[in-house]
């Protein structure tokens, strides 16, 4: 049975004219957004860094304009023209152009492309799934190739760095889970109790941490996922144990890295970019399944920070491009 779409509805709408950069909660109705053989009711999306970029112009993500915030969506099928989904189903997707090149997640109603939706896995909630959103599916991406390229929890510490960030608090929860020992670094000394309770063994400030510049530092980590990059990825580089892997997944302290080879040809360190809005369907297949079973974040309660309605977005994005972030912030339609 096809659920009626209502004539209008509310969605956070990024307008980039004459008028000059601005966002906020527009009325639209369902054929001024992007088209799509799926319509979904929306339940929830959440707060990633690149929303905070979007929302305020901070970074060139929305292609064109008007265009809706929010790279994460979860909902339940009001309409479909795919066989692959009927009225009902729970759905979710992540990146895959969401508020770059199509309409995004932040509308009471939105019209998606079947090739990338995925049905919710038994075992998550919408809400758990928003949780989690591109932050901890780019969490678990990164453990996922760290552990095809051999990763073992046996090699050693793992580093967590923007540890109480959305990829960061997530990682040190899905790593502890799937028994890893893991060290955090953060620039909130005052959070060190709340990354120890989510599973950090370690927490180092990153105001106290220097590195050397040698091009090879005595081997601390077995591993690391990082979503600082810049100065911090190219000294961590320089401190892992051999045959060890760096996932590379973010650029919250700079976009530079400027490093040497010693630590990929002396001791074997992959370095291994992470790029989750592009990832593709079978490898999306792979884990978010795991996310609901063994990789599930036992801690998504203290992850969840605050439940905010579109309203409260425009206030969210400038504390979050500060570094202001404590765990995720899920946003419910
Ligand atoms: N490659 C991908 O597919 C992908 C997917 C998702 C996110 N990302 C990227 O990953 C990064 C984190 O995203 P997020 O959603 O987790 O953001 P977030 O929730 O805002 O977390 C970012 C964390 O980084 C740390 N940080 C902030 N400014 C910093 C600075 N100047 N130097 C060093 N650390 C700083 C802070 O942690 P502490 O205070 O604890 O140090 C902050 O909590 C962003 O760059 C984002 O674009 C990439």
């Amino acid at each position: 049975m096809t659920e009626q779409v209502p004539a209008s509805f509310r969605a956070f709408r990024i307008h980039n004219d004459d008028q000059g950069y601005r966002a906020g909660v527009d009325t639209v109705g369902i054929d001024e957004l992007s088209a799509g053989d799926v319509t979904i009711k929306v339940s929830y999306s959440g707060i990633n860094y690149k929303d905070a970029l979007a929302g305020t112009g901070k970074g060139k993500i929305c292609r064109s304009f008007p265009m809706n915030g929010g790279i994460d969506v979860a909902g339940t099928v009001v309409a479909s023209g795919s066989n692959r989904f009927q009225s009902g189903d729970e759905v979710l997707v992540t990146g895959c152009g969401l508020s770059e090149t199509r309409d995004g997640g932040y509308s009471e109603y939105l019209r998606l492309d079947s090739n990338w939706i995925m049905p919710l896995p038994d075992g998550l909630s919408a809400l758990d799934a928003m949780t989690i959103g591109t932050a901890g599916f780019t969490a678990a991406m990164s453990l996922y190739r760290m552990e095809i390229s051999g990763q073992k929890p046996d090699q050693g510490p793992i580093l967590v760095t923007g540890a109480t960030g959305g990829v960061g608090s997530i990682a040190i929860d899905i790593l502890s889970r799937a028994g890893y020992e893991v060290h955090a670094i953060s620039g909130k000394e005052e959070q060190f109790g709340w990354l120890a309770a989510l599973g950090a063994t370690e927490c180092i400030s990153r105001h106290q941490l220097e590195w050397s510049g040698r091009p090879l530092e005595s081997a601390r980590w077995a591993g690391c996922i990082d979503s600082v990059g810049g100065d911090m990825l190219a000294g961590i580089c320089t401190a892992i144990k051999p045959w060890g892997n760096v996932a590379a997944c973010g650029l919250a302290g700079g976009i530079g890295l400027k490093t040497t080879v010693m630590p990929f040809i002396i001791r074997g360190v992959s370095l291994i970019g992470i790029d989750s809005p592009l990832c593709p369907y079978p490898i999306r297949e792979a884990i978010w399944p795991r996310l609901a079973n063994e990789w599930k974040p036992g801690k998504l309660d203290m992850i969840r920070n605050r439940i905010v309605g579109l309203d409260e977005l425009d206030g969210i994005f400038g504390g979050m491009l500060e570094g202001q972030s404590l765990g995720r912030v899920v946003v419910k339609l």
